[in-house]
């Protein structure tokens, strides 16, 4: 039997995988269409204008169809995502699409992301879900819960926001 992850790549998200990034988005909110995304003024700086400087991201192909991605961007002015910490420190939003979830994916890129967050950033942060299982796989990687961070979130459940230090981070210009 193939192992899903045998037949899997991963590359850097470049400006162009803008178009693919809003459906990820889609499936990191748990939203049903592209359109609810777009509705959203909150969720809508995860991915516009992707590119900007800072912006870091990985995405996995499995063969050649795109199957995940993880990202994060530092937040500017007055937009401020869910696990905003502060200025400096990026914010991860991840996806994998359903039929692919559990086989190692979001791990693989996970780990592709944080190597290279690592030097650029001291700390990187996300908003979950309380009740997501995702959560498991984030204090696997060492993300720990924000203290006092946990609020009440738009879907009647309660979200809290996790920090994950990135020992050798050293700021790139
Ligand atoms: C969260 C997500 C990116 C993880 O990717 P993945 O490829 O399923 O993750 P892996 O197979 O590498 O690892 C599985 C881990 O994720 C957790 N997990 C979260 N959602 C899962 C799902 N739908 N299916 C299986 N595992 C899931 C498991 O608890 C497991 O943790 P563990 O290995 O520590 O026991 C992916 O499941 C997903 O896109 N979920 C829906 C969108 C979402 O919730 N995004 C995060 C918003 S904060």
């Amino acid at each position: 039997m193939t192992n899903t992850t045998d037949c899997l790549t991963l590359r850097r998200l470049s400006i162009a995988d803008e178009p693919m990034l809003w459906t990820m988005l889609m499936h990191a909110a748990h939203e049903s269409s592209l359109a609810a995304v777009h509705q959203q003024p909150l969720l809508r700086p995860y991915v516009e204008g992707w590119g900007r400087a800072g912006d870091l991201g990985w995405l996995a192909q499995h063969p050649a169809k795109t199957v995940g991605a993880a990202w994060c961007r530092c937040w500017t002015g007055s937009d401020q995502g869910y696990g905003y910490v502060d200025s400096t420190i990026p914010e991860l939003a991840i996806a994998v699409l359903p039929p692919y979830c559990g086989q190692g994916i979001g791990s693989h890129l996970l780990a592709a992301l944080l190597a290279d967050a690592r030097h650029r950033y001291t700390a990187i942060s996300l908003s979950v879900r309380g009740d997501n299982p995702a959560r498991q796989l984030y204090e696997r990687f060492g993300f720990t819960a924000v203290k006092g961070s946990e609020v009440p979130n738009r879907v009647g459940g309660t979200s809290l926001t996790m920090r994950c230090p990135l020992a050798s981070g050293q700021t790139i210009s």
